[in-house]
């Protein structure tokens, strides 16, 4: 297989850092070396310390779910890249549909942030997707490729194969409803193609494009069997550990 699986968990506003800690040791205690899959938490900026402490020495690494495009300075709130980096962070969550929707982020912002965060040798997971309008009018590709190449513009040739993918159709994030995997995977070899066509086919072959929504332990392997479909972010399911290791467990299987 040329693409290692990733399982990445986004804890989005939940777990304090004392119960971050709690969480990241039950799924240390089972699958805190394994190597065969790509593993990433990601906290809270909060939890970020007590979680990284937990997974000092293991495998998994450590990831944050937002950063700002600044180096420093007068940004109430914010937080940098080279922040994250200190507590060892090694990815960062950028795009997701939450902070589009509710903080109002649009393409460019998250093209500054995605250079910045590999500016600072932190691998941005790039989420993007449709809504439901977006969908029922047919326009799922083109809101896509718009995410796409937004965020990925000015990223290099050199850089490329470091940035993950997540393609969470909106509709399917936190409502128990999954996409099909022929939905999933028709929208992961678009992207796939989409890469090909400004990085090369040798590549593109190479980027993790991950499926995120409603994605469980039930619904994963099937997911994950798709040629495009190299992992997950996973919202609901990593926040308790025996789903998010049986996650782990399924992409294994499926690597
Ligand atoms: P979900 O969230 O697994 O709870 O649907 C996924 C995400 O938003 O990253």
């Amino acid at each position: 297989m040329i693409r290692k699986k990733v399982i990445a968990g986004n804890w989005k506003m939940n777990k304090t850092a004392g119960d971050g800690a709690i969480l990241a040791r039950d799924i240390v205690a089972e699958i805190g070396r394994v190597t065969s899959v790509d593993i990433v938490l990601c906290p809270p900026f909060t939890a970020l310390e007590s979680v990284g402490r937990v997974l000092e020495g293991q495998a998994i690494k450590l990831g944050a779910q937002n950063m700002h495009p600044e180096k420093n300075g007068a940004f109430t709130g914010e937080i940098s890249a080279e922040m994250l980096r200190t507590l060892y962070a090694t990815h960062v969550i950028l795009g997701h549909s939450e902070r589009r929707t509710y903080c109002g982020e649009t393409d460019a912002f998250i093209n500054r942030k995605v250079l910045a965060a590999l500016a600072n040798q932190l691998k941005p997971i790039v989420c993007v997707g449709e809504t439901l309008a977006e969908r029922e009018t047919g326009s799922t590709l083109a809101v896509v490729q718009r995410h796409v190449e937004g965020a990925l513009a000015g990223v290099t040739k050199q850089q490329i194969t470091t940035v993950i993918i997540a393609y969470e159709p909106v509709w399917a994030i936190g409502t128990g409803r999954v996409a099909t995997t022929a939905q999933a995977q028709e929208v992961h070899a678009f992207i796939r193609d989409l890469l090909t066509k400004l990085y090369g086919a040798p590549l593109a072959q190479k980027v993790r494009i991950l499926y995120g929504g409603s994605m469980k332990p039930g619904n994963a392997s099937e997911l994950l069997a798709e040629k495009d479909i190299d992992g997950g972010l996973i919202g609901g399911a990593s926040l308790e550990a025996r789903s998010f290791i049986d996650l782990v467990k399924a992409a294994d299987a499926a690597n």
